[in-house]
């Protein structure tokens, strides 16, 4: 059987009584989750092939994935690993961040961007967005820099949001002024790109920061079930990536060289040392192999994704007045890889609640999500810094408004239409 077409995901749900919408053939549908793999026989076929190996990890599928990986970014060196939150705790242990030490992300992303200092005993600091675009805004950015008096700020983490690129030469010129690293969360931005100085970069490729993290969780561009990347330039932090994803063994410089080497000065085949703690973040073989055939997949899925994109911008301008409902705004030279496609709905305006909306939605077959609840706002957050309402008004502005449509290279255009028109009835009829 082909999985390429939609399988019976979500069919409980597609099931369940549609309050309000009249249309009866809306029942029969499916359910249209706000994101989802697409898995391929041929995907099933590259797995079952290493299955059948004699590696299920730490085999040769695992170098393939991170050259492919590579030379699509155009980056020097990948490191493939577990997921994209190890991702980001390798990178701050790759830079040597810990206790004494800050770092700066934003607010509008998931908790990982910014726990990955507290796995380091470094503390978190946050720069405001544009509530406009979801992105990191440099000058709020440039703010936190120049209070940070005694330059504990050591690593700046911007978030290509959604999966548009943020500024990333404005951030690094202000992070380099600091002295501080970059590493840009791509998470959300896999095969997007930007100009910049009439150049066009690859978000991974670029030289315009330290490291780039990737996650490859299904409902991301490349989906292995769980697994991460990151590519950077510089040899140096991607060897001292792979040591600390594999418990920080290392099969070479040795300090005891009377215990590591033989006589004839090679390496003992047996040995190893560990200078620093590491962790176990290794990807299998067999999430490589899925990963290696969905990258293969992936201009087909971009390109899918920006046409849903145009589509999407249409219907709604279509279908609702004066920004009443806005999807974020796009910035120019650049190319939007849309993981989410977010809109800004002016909930006040139309007299109903997110969660009514989200709900009717739900009945109605349609899979709705909000990114991201301020990370300023978490409980965990808020005892540790003090931090409040009030704090970065850009990012909850943004927060306020805001509800991810789906987004996935299958959905057709009569689904936009449906999603589109099962919102408009949502924020009408819930009145
Ligand atoms: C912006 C961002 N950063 C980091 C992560 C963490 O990735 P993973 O779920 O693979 O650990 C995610 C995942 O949703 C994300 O969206």
């Amino acid at each position: 059987m082909s999985l390429k077409t939609d399988t019976d995901f979500g069919q409980v749900l597609a099931e369940a009584t549609l309050n309000g919408v009249n249309d009866s053939h809306e029942r029969e549908r499916k359910f249209l989750p706000y994101g989802r793999q697409h898995v391929w026989d041929e995907d099933i076929q590259a797995v079952e092939t290493v299955l059948r190996s004699d590696w299920l990890t730490q085999g040769p599928t695992i170098p393939a994935f991170e050259k492919k990986l590579e030379e699509y970014i155009r980056a020097h060196q990948a490191v493939a690993c577990a997921n994209g939150t190890a991702a980001l705790h390798l990178a701050m242990l790759a830079l040597g961040v810990g206790e004494g030490d800050e770092i700066v992300t934003t607010p509008n992303t998931f908790l990982s961007s910014a726990n990955c200092a507290r796995f380091v005993g470094a503390e978190v600091r946050f720069a405001d967005i544009d509530a406009a675009t979801g992105l990191m805004d440099p000058a709020s950015l440039s703010d936190v820099l120049d209070s940070d008096h005694k330059k504990k700020i050591k690593v700046v983490i911007p978030v290509h949001f959604a999966g548009q690129p943020v500024e990333l030469p404005k951030i690094q010129s202000l992070a380099k002024a600091h002295g501080a690293w970059v590493v840009d969360d791509a998470c959300h931005a896999l095969g997007a790109e930007y100009e910049y100085e009439k150049q066009t970069y690859r978000v991974g490729g670029s030289p315009h920061s330290d490291m780039t993290v990737f996650s490859f969780h299904p409902v991301k561009h490349v989906a292995m079930g769980e697994g991460g990347a990151i590519a950077t330039y510089n040899s140096d932090l991607a060897g001292r990536l792979r040591c600390f994803r594999n418990n920080g063994m290392q099969k070479e410089d040795f300090v005891y060289q009377e215990m590591g080497l033989a006589p004839d000065g090679k390496a003992n085949p047996w040995y190893y040392e560990m200078h620093e703690l590491g962790f176990n973040y290794r990807l299998t073989d067999m999430q490589a192999a899925l990963g290696i055939s969905q990258l293969w997949r992936l201009p087909w899925s971009l390109e899918r994704r920006g046409r849903i994109a145009s589509l999407y911008h249409q219907l709604i301008s279509d279908s609702f007045e004066n920004d009443a409902v806005r999807p974020l705004t796009l910035l120019p030279n650049r190319k939007h890889a849309y993981h989410l496609f977010v809109v800004q709905i002016d909930f006040e305006r139309f007299g109903v609640n997110r969660a009514a909306v989200m709900n009717y939605l739900k009945e109605a077959g349609i899979g709705t999500q909000v990114h991201y609840i301020p990370i300023h706002l978490q409980p965990y957050y808020r005892k540790r810094y003090g931090t409040a309402l009030g704090d970065f008004p850009q990012a909850e502005q943004y927060y306020a408004k805001a509800l991810s449509l789906p987004m996935y290279p299958d959905l057709t255009e009569a689904d936009c239409q449906r999603v589109i028109r099962a919102l408009k009835a949502a924020l009408g009829a819930t009145a």
